[in-house]
């Protein structure tokens, strides 16, 4: 989701990290990126197979002199090649199920060190099997959050339409194409646009 208050509200229970090493997989255009980069004194690195939304991504880093704290990558999770060395935080906003939970999931908590988290916002589709992957691996949700098609719209989807639809901002119909597309999908059926974010500990 492009706006952070639910991410900030899995986050604030947290312990803090000493100068926490994280990734963003699928950052997308950066919205939570940034946020983290605020919130955290660490590295962050910001993947995406998407040129075009990390473009936006590397825009906004230079426009908030924030640089030096984040290192973007123009790559597939799947081949990103790093030190032995593993994160203290990864957060996966819609990656999961781009590729898959089960596959996807457990090639990320690879990544993860023993103690650290990995924050997923996911569909909220075949929770109970979802869990089912997470203790099978060493894992456990420590919080969760669900966010049901109300919150899409009243949060989102909803505020965005209202912007697109003023006569000032008719440049915005083409960024924000596939935005589009995503709202006549929500009027057709809202109940396909339920989420939840889990935050899960690798122990
Ligand atoms: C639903 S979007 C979420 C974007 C952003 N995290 C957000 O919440 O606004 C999913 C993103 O995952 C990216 N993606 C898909 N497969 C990927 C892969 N194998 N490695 C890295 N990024 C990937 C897509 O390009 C897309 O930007």
């Amino acid at each position: 989701m492009r706006i952070v208050k639910y991410l900030e509200q899995v986050l604030n229970d947290l312990t803090e990290f000493n100068n926490p090493k994280i990734l963003d997989i699928g950052c997308g255009s950066g919205v939570p990126t940034l946020w983290l980069a605020e919130k955290y004194i660490g590295t962050i690195t910001a993947i995406d197979t998407d040129k075009h939304l990390l473009g936006f991504l590397e825009h906004k880093i230079q426009r908030k002199k924030t640089s030096s704290k984040i290192e973007t990558k123009n790559v597939s999770f799947f081949d990103l090649v790093t030190a032995s060395e593993c994160y203290d935080l990864i957060l996966a906003e819609g990656f999961l199920n781009v590729v898959g939970f089960e596959m996807g999931f457990k090639r990320v908590i690879e990544k993860i060190k023993i103690g650290g988290y990995f924050i997923i916002h996911d569909e909220y589709k075949d929770h109970d099997s979802k869990i089912a992957i997470i203790d099978k691996n060493n894992c456990k949700i420590v919080n969760s959050l669900y966010l049901d098609e109300t919150i899409w719209w009243r949060d989102f989807y909803g505020q965005l339409e209202n912007e697109i639809n003023k006569p000032e901002n008719t440049h915005l119909r083409n960024l924000f194409i596939n935005e589009i597309k995503e709202i006549d999908q929500y009027k057709k059926n809202p109940s396909l646009f339920k989420s939840i974010y889990y935050v899960v500990l690798k122990y």
